[in-house]
């Protein structure tokens, strides 16, 4: 059983994963609208990583005996000024989640709630990924504004990119 505060914390977890996914989604039909398709395949690829980031705590939540009450999504940014502007949008976004998430290992820990504690560790470790790979892209942009050729490599490169649900992972 967890907390009511923990309860509401995992939830509001929940809504912001489904806001990343929301913002993932909103950066796809940019990148769908500049024609850049290996880019929006990567967001769609992240904006289905959200939506399972968002299910794992879904369950966890059901699974601890809580209660899921799910509240409005707020709206995205619909523009920006250019790939590297998006792309520095997700890195600022990932640290976000990520301050995010701590307070919640803070909270567990503070509880002394071992289970959660435990199962938000696979979180913890996925955004070491998440902000990783955004500032890595994040670079390439930036080495890519004296040299616009690249662009189109890295978008390909970029439509390489496959959804692999949490299970297969192993997760
Ligand atoms: Fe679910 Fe991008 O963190």
């Amino acid at each position: 059983m967890i907390s009511k505060q923990m309860e509401k914390a995992l939830n509001e977890q929940v809504n912001a994963e489904l806001f990343s996914a929301y913002l993932y989604l909103s950066m796809e039909s940019y990148f769908k609208s500049l024609n850049l398709n290996g880019f929006a395949n990567w967001m769609m690829v992240q904006t289905q990583e959200e939506v399972s980031h968002a299910m794992k705590i879904y369950e966890f939540i059901n699974e601890r005996g809580g209660r899921i009450i799910l509240k409005a999504i707020d709206g995205p940014d619909t523009e920006w000024a250019s790939p590297l502007a998006v792309f520095n949008a997700v890195y600022e976004h990932e640290q976000k989640v990520t301050g995010l998430i701590n307070d919640i290992v803070n909270l567990a820990i503070e509880e002394k709630d071992h289970a959660t504690n435990t199962f938000l560790q696979w979180l913890v470790n996925e955004q070491v990924e998440e902000e990783s790979s955004a500032d890595n892209i994040v670079q390439q942009l930036k080495m890519m504004e004296k040299a616009p050729g690249g662009m189109f490599m890295l978008d390909r490169e970029l439509g390489q990119r496959v959804f692999t649900p949490p299970a297969a992972e192993g997760a």
